[in-house]
């Protein structure tokens, strides 16, 4: 009797494979990095053979460490980076173009030339989603539009498109020999393509953007049987049963299932998932439209979210690019050696600003430097910027909700960061709450594939799995909390208007 799941979490840095038990517990788990890309400013690209490397690899480390062979695993959950776009040669099984990457910037004049007088709201109504560089759309069309022969080979339906969970579904499965090439509805609800009510691609908008309908998978729900892993595979026969979109899956793993439930995942950026339930809600005040999840037959679940491009690859930033500190988590050492952020704020708009400015045109800015400042100051006012960036996502989530979220489930590598935590609660002025299992995305994306075979036996199951590790409560008085979110969004008008 098979009595573990095991999620892939093809992740933006890394891809990891972790087991889990009935209880959501982890068992094992193998993680790989793979290398980013930065050909030009605003470009980021990923290997998408590096990456399936990895994951076989990763796969292969989390069963070896739990002592498991596949005949443990009852099903395999696929989550990963959503909006990254790979585009391969159906007949090759090769990518004719590394991945373009959700923070890569390169679309903008596509954007711009399909807002034309539109406006970037030009289809939101019917896909929740404003024309931004963001999404998976505008880097299909940049790929079709720049790599030789790619046009003609689309158009002759030699080519197929996918996130990274399509990517990896389609070779786990047997890629050129019967790959499977399916996406779900979360992650199609992030490529400016499906419609939000018939949960289909939409025709008129694919012909706007020159992308063939035929390199689109088919769009299924987020809990179902999709295929199984080919012969050559460590998990041959076993069934692929559940994909969800990273941040749905961490909000599905927090068991926020239910409309008015949230989340916030502090990952390479920040992510705030607010469920909606079978409303679609749109949002009035810089957040997108989304589905939450989609389980089987059963109905669609739409959410709010608010996107943050830049939170914890500031602090890989501050490691790779500036060597300040030589590891992540010395982030926190290195900033508790000063009192305060001396002045310093430190706005991270890499990929211009997404919610809830969605200013393309912005770009990083470090403000209020004197004499005075130390590394310290700057990786102190690094770790605040991901505190400050979360506040005014809540905001714009309690202006759309029209009412206050009460506390906030946290999840993500940076959660252990517990200064950053005190400092959360103190800035939104509610309580921070952390679970034990923090690896919530692979457990959502476990969750999922588990209920399609019955290894769970509905959502209540899984609500019983969540328990609490740690809260933060918010001990910051007004006057100062005020202060620092006055300053704060000075220094954001700043860093707008950059890009001319
Ligand atoms: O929308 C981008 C998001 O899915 C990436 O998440 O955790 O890889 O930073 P993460």
């Amino acid at each position: 009797m098979a009595e573990y799941i095991i999620a892939i979490d093809q992740g933006t840095t890394s891809s990891r494979a972790i087991v889990f038990d009935r209880k959501g517990t982890i068992i094992s788990t193998g993680q790989k990095e793979h290398e980013q890309i930065f050909p030009k400013p605003g470009w980021v690209e990923h290997d998408p053979m590096e990456i399936w490397r990895n994951v076989q690899e990763v796969i292969g480390l989390a069963l070896s460490r739990g002592d498991l062979t596949r005949h443990d695993i009852a099903a395999v959950g696929i989550t990963n980076q959503r909006e990254t776009a790979v585009v391969w040669d159906r007949k090759t099984g090769r990518p004719v173009y590394n991945a373009i990457v959700w923070q890569d910037t390169r679309t903008q004049p596509i954007v711009d030339r399909l807002a034309g007088d539109h406006g970037v709201d030009r289809f939101k109504d019917i896909v929740g989603l404003p024309l931004a560089t963001y999404f998976s759309g505008t880097k299909i069309a940049w790929i079709l539009e720049n790599v030789d022969g790619a046009k003609e080979k689309a158009e002759a339906g030699d080519l197929a498109f996918g996130t990274t969970d399509s990517w990896v579904l389609w070779n786990l499965t047997g890629g050129t020999d019967g790959g499977v090439h399916v996406t779900d509805v979360t992650n199609a609800s992030r490529t400016l393509f499906m419609d939000l009510e018939t949960l289909e691609w939409r025709d008129d908008i694919l012909a706007e953007f020159g992308v063939p309908r035929s390199m689109m998978p088919e769009i299924r729900s987020s809990s179902e049987v999709y295929g199984t892993a080919e012969s050559s595979s460590l998990l041959r026969e076993t069934p692929i049963a559940g994909i969800l979109g990273d941040q749905q899956a961490a909000t599905f793993g927090q068991v926020a299932f239910q409309a008015g439930e949230s989340k916030n995942t502090y990952g390479t950026g920040n992510f705030l998932i607010f469920q909606t339930g079978e409303e679609i809600i749109r949002s009035k005040n810089g957040l997108l439209t989304t589905i939450g999840y989609k389980l089987g037959d059963g109905p669609t679940h739409y959410a709010l979210e608010g996107s943050i491009a830049v939170t914890g690859s500031l602090i890989q930033w501050l490691r790779d690019q500036l060597g300040i500190i030589s590891s992540a988590p010395e982030v926190e050492k290195l900033a508790a050696q000063v009192d305060d952020n001396g002045g310093v704020y430190f706005v991270p708009a890499f990929s211009g600003l997404f919610a809830p400015y969605w200013r393309p045109d912005a770009r990083g800015a470090i403000v209020g430097m004197t004499r005075y400042v130390t590394k310290g100051h700057i990786a102190r006012a690094a770790l605040e910027a991901v505190a400050y960036q979360t506040r005014d996502v809540l905001d714009a989530v309690n202006a759309d909700a029209g009412v206050d979220l009460t506390e906030l489930k946290v999840d993500g590598g940076m959660v252990a960061n517990d200064t950053l935590m005190q400092f959360q609660a103190d800035v939104l002025g509610v309580p921070v709450v952390r679970p034990v299992v923090a690896e919530t995305t692979a457990l959502g994306a476990a969750y999922a594939a588990g209920l399609a075979v019955g290894f769970w036996s509905g959502l209540d199951d899984l609500t019983a799995n969540w328990q609490e590790d740690r809260r933060w409560e918010p001990s910051m008085d007004e006057a100062e909390r005020d202060r620092l979110l006055r300053q704060w969004r000075k220094a954001v008008t700043k860093s707008m208007d950059w890009v001319d």
